[in-house]
């Protein structure tokens, strides 16, 4: 049997170090794109070599993504590359904005000029709905971004529409709301307190250093939702889908949790918050409604939150306990 190949961007990240595993379950051949680094991090993917090829492109760099789609003849090319950090959006607009903006565009651009018929799958996001509209956000709400990275990723979200509605292209984009794992990157708050909470748990930090501690999120599994990418792909008409549990927690709540699987209840002592991780205009509630989803995919989020924390934890107390 011939085998489907994916071609997956941001394949170095939490989402496409998942993706790769469910499609390989799946018996894909996978490709996986990495820009070059000065000191390459493959912590999310050391357990893929041998088992993907990977290539070289970047989303900044138009001839290069059109060579890594002739390199690999893609069925299916899942742009997961982002600048994926909305406090660094404020930081760095512009770069954020090119790659996340006109990254896709760039992609997009690569696909036709290949020519062949290809399935992309864009990732959007929850971000995009920023000062939300309405509650739950579903695929109808009206988009309001909170940050150059939303406003970026806007674009990229109406360039795939467009290009579907103009070009006859097969262009699917998942309105994902946070998704967190144990590949996580340290910065975001999830991860940032599941690994804080387990180096407090074994003796070598005293306190967390936080920002808002009021927003809320949405947050699920990401094995779960890499799921939900593949579905919408294999679709016989393409269309955008809101991914997101329809649950919302504090960072409070969050924490609560957290220090709960460690057996704390009164964390106040060991969190502290500084101005230094306030945003200049902060998302303040995201919750998801992903009955269309459920009605067209069969998708439904499996983690609860509690879950979820729980394997965060484990897993950065067993890493800090090998180290
Ligand atoms: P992530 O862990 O930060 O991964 C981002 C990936 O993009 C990394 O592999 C990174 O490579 C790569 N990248 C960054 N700039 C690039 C460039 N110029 N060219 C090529 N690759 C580049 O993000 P994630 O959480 O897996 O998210 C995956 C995607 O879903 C992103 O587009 C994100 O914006 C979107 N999203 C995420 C969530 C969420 O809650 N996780 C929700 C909605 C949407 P390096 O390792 O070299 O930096
Ligand atoms: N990162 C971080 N660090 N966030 C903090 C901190 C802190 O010390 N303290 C409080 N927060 C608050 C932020 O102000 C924000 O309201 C919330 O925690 C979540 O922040 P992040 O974990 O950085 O995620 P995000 O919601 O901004 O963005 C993530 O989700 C989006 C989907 O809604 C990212 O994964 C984006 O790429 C994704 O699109």
């Amino acid at each position: 049997m011939i085998k489907k190949r994916a071609l997956i961007t941001g394949i170095t990240g939490m989402d496409g170090s998942h993706l790769a595993d469910l499609l390989l379950e799946k018996g894909y051949e996978v490709f996986g794109m990495e820009r070059r680094t000065s000191t390459p991090n493959r912590t999310n993917i050391e357990h893929l070599e041998g088992k993907i090829t990977f290539v070289n492109g970047d989303l900044s760099d138009q001839m290069s993504l059109l060579r890594c789609l002739k390199k690999t003849k893609p069925d299916e090319v899942y742009n997961l590359a982002a600048q994926s950090f909305v406090y660094a959006s404020f930081i760095t607009p512009e770069q954020s904005s090119d790659v996340d903006g006109l990254g896709v565009l760039r992609m997009l651009e690569a696909i036709r000029e290949y020519g062949k018929p290809v399935k992309f799958y864009q990732a959007s996001t929850s971000e995009m709905f920023g000062k939300v509209q309405e509650t739950p956000q579903k695929e109808t709400t009206t988009f309001y971004p909170r940050s150059p990275y939303g406003v970026a990723k806007l674009y990229g979200h109406w360039i795939t529409k467009n290009y579907r509605e103009s070009y006859g292209m097969f262009n699917c984009c998942g309105i994902l709301f946070n998704h967190e794992s144990e590949r996580r990157g340290v910065e975001f708050v999830t991860r940032k307190i599941t690994d804080g909470v387990a180096r407090i748990h074994l003796g070598l930090q005293d306190k967390i250093v936080l920002g808002n501690l009021d927003a809320k999120r949405d947050w699920g599994y990401a094995p779960d939702y890499v799921e939900a990418m593949w579905l919408m792909v294999q679709q016989d008409e393409p269309d955008d889908y809101v991914i997101s549990t329809g649950k919302t927690y504090s960072i409070r709540e969050f924490l609560d949790y957290s220090f709960k699987h460690i057996g704390i209840t009164d964390w106040s002592k060991y969190v502290g918050q500084d101005e230094r991780y306030m945003r200049p205009s902060e998302v303040d509630l995201l919750r998801g409604d992903s009955s269309k989803a459920l009605k067209n995919l069969g998708w439904k989020p499996k983690t609860s939150l509690e879950e979820m924390v729980g394997k965060m934890i484990d897993n950065d107390i067993k890493q800090l306990g090998e180290k």
